[in-house]
């Protein structure tokens, strides 16, 4: 197959606005490369020896970690010059801000260095560019281990400080049922943060996770077996394949709607599996469906790029998907697809999380 590419004549082109579209392009190259400069940050432990300790020089902070000075000067030099850290002569120093966005894991809501995993294998990059060409994209399961184990790092802050204090108290009754003895079923449940969670705050209840990759799974039964949680299960299938005997009280689909290939069977599946009180909540990304209110957010391209190279995958890994990607199911889409699969009543909850939307659905 021969290609041709379009060669502007040079007559044609702006200087002023090449330059900037030249700037524009390489920044997000120093994006990409700050981003493993972030990885490598948590990875080794340098954001955490950092936190809290004033102005540190590298030697210092060499000597504290176990690593070659001259690695660490040269990341510190990076970090400062991406604006992440502060450098006043040979001193660093990670700000209290810093501490909470990139080392304080369990203590911070905003944690977010675990969402760094260093790129992606060539294996992965080459099984998408391949997804373009056959229209049939990879599993979670396929985009191997750190995938799963990543969206735990990155969804767990949230789901650690908010789930329990701000989500569930806003839930029609939800909280009393739990604290008798309800029936929890987590579709999508990836890494079981959220289950593990769950069961871990309502001892009374038994809560039953999800999940079509074995990987995600085995990960799940690890933390719940190092918390000593024994009224929790994991089960590796797909939301469709719920039981349909109405005996759920709450049901959760947690950022995974829009991964699934066919959402619409699984809602179908869950409104079978629900109790006719049951309560069902969807936790999806934030969107408008319309591109002009959409592209108001700062952050869309990179919701872009977790579609095309995550959710969009997962969503097309059969043939027939739906597509729906990282930001298809929005409200309208929501309330659509539920109505269809027999609910009457939808509220959104409006919870300030940036990233997503709230919505409780019941029959
Ligand atoms: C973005 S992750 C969300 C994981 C977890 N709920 C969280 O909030 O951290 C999406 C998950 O949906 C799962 N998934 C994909 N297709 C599914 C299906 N048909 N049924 C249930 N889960 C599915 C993927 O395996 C993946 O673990």
């Amino acid at each position: 197959m021969s290609l041709s590419y379009y060669v502007p004549c040079m007559a044609e082109i702006d200087q002023e606005a090449l330059k900037k579209y030249s700037f524009a392009v390489w920044s997000y190259k120093q994006g990409e490369v700050v981003s493993a400069l972030i990885h490598l940050g948590d990875r080794l432990g340098l954001f955490h020896a950092m936190a809290g300790v004033g102005r540190v020089d590298s030697h210092t902070l060499g000597e504290s970690t176990g690593l070659h000075e001259r690695f660490v000067r040269e990341w510190l030099n990076g970090m400062a010059a991406a604006r992440l850290i502060s450098r006043v002569d040979d001193t660093y120093e990670l700000s209290v801000e810093g501490a909470a966005v990139l080392a304080d894991e369990e203590g911070a809501v905003t944690f977010s260095a675990g969402a760094f995993r260093g790129g992606f294998s060539p294996d992965t990059l080459d099984a998408i560019a391949e997804s373009f060409r056959t229209g049939v994209g990879i599993t979670y399961e396929q985009q191997g281990p750190s995938a799963a184990a990543g969206l735990a790092r990155m969804t767990g802050p949230w789901t650690r400080h908010a789930l329990v204090s701000t989500l569930l108290p806003r839930l029609d009754g939800v909280v009393d049922k739990l604290n008798n003895a309800a029936r929890v079923v987590d579709i999508g449940c990836g890494a079981g943060v959220t289950t593990c969670t769950l069961a871990e705050s309502f001892p009374n209840s038994t809560v039953v996770g999800y999940d079509p990759s074995t990987t995600a799974v085995s990960q799940a039964q690890e933390l719940a077996g190092s918390k000593g949680l024994d009224n929790v299960e994991f089960i590796a299938a797909g939301g469709e394949d719920v039981p349909d005997d109405a005996s759920a009280d709450l049901v959760l689909t947690f950022d995974c709607l829009h991964d699934m290939p066919r959402p619409d069977i699984t809602m179908e599946a869950i409104r079978k599996t629900i109790k006719s009180d049951g309560s069902w909540v969807i936790k999806d990304i934030r969107s408008n469906g319309d591109w002009d209110r959409d592209k108001r957010n700062p952050l869309l391209a990179m919701f872009y790029g977790f579609s095309v190279t995550s959710c969009l995958q997962s969503a097309m890994s059969e043939p027939g998907g739906m597509g729906l990607g990282t930001l298809g199911l929005h409200e309208a889409k929501a309330r659509e697809m539920t109505a269809a699969a027999g609910f009457g009543r939808f509220t959104t909850h409006d919870i300030a999380e940036p990233a997503n939307q709230y919505y409780e659905v019941k029959v």
